[in-house]
This record gives structure tokens, C-alpha cells and sequence, in this order.
């Protein structure tokens, strides 16, 4: 990658910067991988939208470090639940998750030095389970269904996995993250999310479209770039859709995936 002239003002010796990044921004040092959660770079698909009215904009959350949005949920669910005094310092933190969510929280609870204990079901990825380990939490597998196929988690493996992220909240005195309840899913893409792209794109935004399990990226995306005059958005339901955050009164349009059901 060609290096550019530095558009950081700093005094001389600076180190050239890579793109549109300052040099404050490339050498910044953090004071825990928390800080590195967010301010994903929005990319402009301009092959794509070749030909076409309007630009095309993606965000990469890929890039958090656990590899998806979640870490940004998990952040402001653990920070506003430690600023309300939900959660009390060195309390077990549980959750009931797939993978991404419970990724992040394994980071967030590690670094803040919470036990985190995630709930999942035999049926989800192997993969996720041992990541979640890797970083320091406790995996609970949960058995599926007489007859389930492994992959395919029902509604049924789903309560059983509820049930025992319930017994054992009881059982540790435990704070129970909750992303499909707890207000800090919505706040997150609400303050963050939402606002990023606004000033990445350095306009309002058309139309937004996102996948959708909890809601919560698409209703606190949504309001904040409704505030800047969003006209509609779009979700793709990728998961067997029990979304509890509200959906913005936009004109939205609701599709099932072909992978709805099988996550
Ligand atoms: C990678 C990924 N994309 C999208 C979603 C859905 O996001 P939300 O729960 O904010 O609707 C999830 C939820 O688990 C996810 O892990």
C-alpha cells in the first residue's frame, strides 16, 4: 500500500499515514482491546454500484475484535449495567448465545475481570465454543432434542438452553446480559453504530439494511439515521426471528432468508 502525506498537523518526524487515517489515529495506543471495539471503517462498493443511482456503503464489523458487531453490544450492556449498578464488581456475568455475543462478552468480562459463563447449545458451532474458551469463559453446553440434527438449533434446543442459563443465573447470584432485552443492544448502535456511519458517509443516508436476530443493530441504526432523514430501511431476517427491539415506523420491508431457522 502506497503511504501518503500525513494530515495530522503534528510537528516534524511524524510517520506517514496509510490513506485517509491521521497519524494520532494509526499510532493511537489503547489501553485495552474494550477501546478497540468499534469505528469499523464504511466502505464504498463502488463496483457494484457501478451504473447505478447513489452510492453503496458496508461497514465492516468484521473487524471488532471479536469479529462481529456483538462486541458492541456487549461493551455498553456491560458498561451501562456497571453505571446503573446492575452489575455489582466481580459478579458473574451469563448469557445465552450463539457464538458472537457470547465472543464478546468473553473479551469485555475478561479485560473488566468478570467471570462470564455463556450458555449454548450442543447444536451450535464447536468452533465458537472453544473461541469463547480461548478467552477466558466458561462454556456451558446445552444437549438438543432427542432426533435434532447438530447446526440446526430448534425453538425446542433453544429453551432448553434458556432454561439453564436461567438455573444457573440463580444458582452464581449472576447478572444475565440479556441482548434481547437489555436496553444497552439498542443504545449501542443507537450512539455508535449509527452515528459512524453518518460521519464516514459525511451525509444522511437513504436506505439501511441489515440482518436482524435481536433488533437491536436495526432499531438503534435505524432511529439514528432517521434523525438524519432516513427515508426506509430493509431487514433480512437471518435467524428464527424473535426480534424485541422496535422497528422504526420507516417504510420497512421484512425478507426471510433462505438461512432463516438454521442458525
Ligand atoms: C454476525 C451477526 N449479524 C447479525 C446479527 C443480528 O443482529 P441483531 O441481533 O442486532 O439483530 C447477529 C446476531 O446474532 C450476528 O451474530
Amino acid at each position: 500500500m502506497q503511504a501518503s502525506a500525513c494530515q495530522c498537523q503534528q510537528p516534524e518526524g511524524c510517520t506517514p499515514n496509510w490513506g485517509q487515517l491521521t497519524c494520532a489515529e494509526t499510532t493511537k495506543l489503547l489501553s485495552s482491546t474494550i477501546e478497540a471495539i468499534g469505528d469499523t471503517p464504511l466502505v464504498e462498493l463502488t463496483r457494484l454500484a457501478r451504473g447505478r443511482a447513489g452510492r453503496l456503503l458496508v461497514k465492516l464489523e468484521y473487524l471488532n475484535p471479536g469479529f462481529s458487531k456483538k462486541d458492541r453490544i456487549a461493551r455498553q450492556i456491560i458498561e451501562d449495567a456497571e453505571a446503573d449498578g446492575t452489575l455489582a464488581p466481580g459478579q458473574t456475568v451469563v448469557e445465552l448465545t450463539s457464538g458472537n455475543t457470547g465472543t464478546g462478552l468473553a473479551i469485555v468480562c475478561a479485560v473488566k475481570g468478570y467471570p462470564f459463563v455463556a450458555v449454548m447449545s450442543k447444536g451450535n458451532s464447536p468452533e465458537r465454543a472453544r473461541m469463547m474458551r480461548a478467552l477466558g469463559a466458561e462454556v456451558v453446553l446445552v444437549e438438543q432434542l432427542p432426533g435434532s440434527q447438530p447446526g440446526q438449533v430448534s425453538g425446542g434446543d433453544l429453551e432448553l438452553v434458556e432454561q439453564t442459563a436461567r438455573r444457573i443465573v440463580v444458582e452464581r447470584g449472576a447478572f444475565r446480559a440479556d441482548q434481547f432485552h437489555h436496553r444497552g443492544n439498542f443504545r449501542a448502535h443507537y450512539l455508535h453504530t449509527g452515528p459512524e456511519i453518518l460521519r464516514q458517509a459525511g451525509t444522511s443516508v437513504d436506505a439501511f439494511c441489515d440482518f436482524v436476530g435481536t433488533g437491536g443493530t436495526f432499531a438503534g441504526c435505524s432511529a439514528a439515521l432517521k434523525e438524519a432523514n432516513l427515508k426506509r430501511n430493509v431487514t433480512l431476517s437471518s435467524q428464527p426471528a424473535r426480534p424485541c427491539w422496535p422497528v422504526s415506523r420507516l417504510r420497512t420491508r421484512i425478507t426471510a432468508s433462505r438461512a432463516a431457522g438454521t442458525r
